[in-house]
């Protein structure tokens, strides 16, 4: 058994996506997370900038004391193999490709510029698939402007030219489940969408039968952590319960 907290980040809310659905799925667990806001966005920053910001996360997190440490995070993953920790770090991407590669049909990713720029899916996919960066929708999610004119407008000019033409949709940015009604709407109702936020919990249970499970399953917490404007954080959505909502300097 192990009662440590699982550590979880992404640079803002979109990693919460991926906390609620490993919430649900591992109920008893203490979760532990932070959405770096001070630094977000991360898709548009260089790789030095992101390699440094990524280290300090995964140091935060050290410092925390947790028992694994899940990067939620496409951007962060693309910037994180040179890291080394005594922490089990899971990073999103490989799953990601796993559930796609077993897919049949023509694949798009969605992700941030720098995801998208740096190759990070098309190392691991096993077939030619679109590719179209969306940052600019990171700042759509993270104001909170979602299911407005402006998220549509934005979505319909992104994806238009892909229309018909595709039959499974990779979300590689844990924000970008916020925006499903809009990729919906442009690619039609009945096309398959692979969230990255939900390609986690086999590598997470992979890592809990090592690291052990939490035996004081009655107190199990959550701990909402932002490095900046805490009251701008938009949890709103978020369909789990969460004992704590802090800001942080890290
Ligand atoms: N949610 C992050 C991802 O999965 C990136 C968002 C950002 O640009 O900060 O890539």
């Amino acid at each position: 058994m192990n009662n440590k907290y699982i550590g979880i980040f992404d640079s803002g809310v979109g990693g919460l996506t991926a906390l609620e659905d490993l919430k649900k799925n591992f109920p008893n667990e203490n979760f532990l997370y932070l959405g770096d806001t001070k630094r977000c966005p991360y898709g548009t920053k260089t790789k030095e900038e992101l390699e440094s910001i990524v280290e300090s996360d995964i140091r935060y997190l050290e410092k925390c004391d947790v028992k694994m440490i899940i990067i939620a995070c496409n951007t962060a993953t693309a910037n994180s193999y040179h890291i080394e920790s005594d922490v089990p770090i899971i990073r999103i991407i490989e799953p990601t490709c796993d559930v796609a590669n077993s897919k049949e049909g023509s694949i798009i990713v969605l992700a941030t510029n720098y995801t998208i720029n740096s190759n990070a899916y098309s190392k691991f996919l096993n077939r030619e698939h679109y590719k179209v960066p969306c940052s600019e929708w990171v700042e759509i999610i993270e104001k909170a402007q979602t299911d407005s004119k402006i998220s549509y407008e934005s979505a319909n000019k992104l994806l238009s030219p892909y229309k018909g033409k595709v039959d499974n949709v990779i979300l590689a940015c844990t924000h970008f489940g916020l925006m499903e009604k809009e990729i919906k709407s442009v690619l039609g109702e009945d096309i398959n969408i692979i969230n990255s936020s939900k390609c986690l919990k086999d590598k997470v249970k992979e890592t809990l039968d090592k690291v052990g499970y939490n035996d004081q399953k009655e107190k199990a917490k959550v701990i909402i952590r932002c490095t900046k404007d805490k009251d701008a954080f938009n949890v709103s959505w978020l369909d789990i319960n969460y004992d704590t909502l802090e800001e942080v300097d890290i």
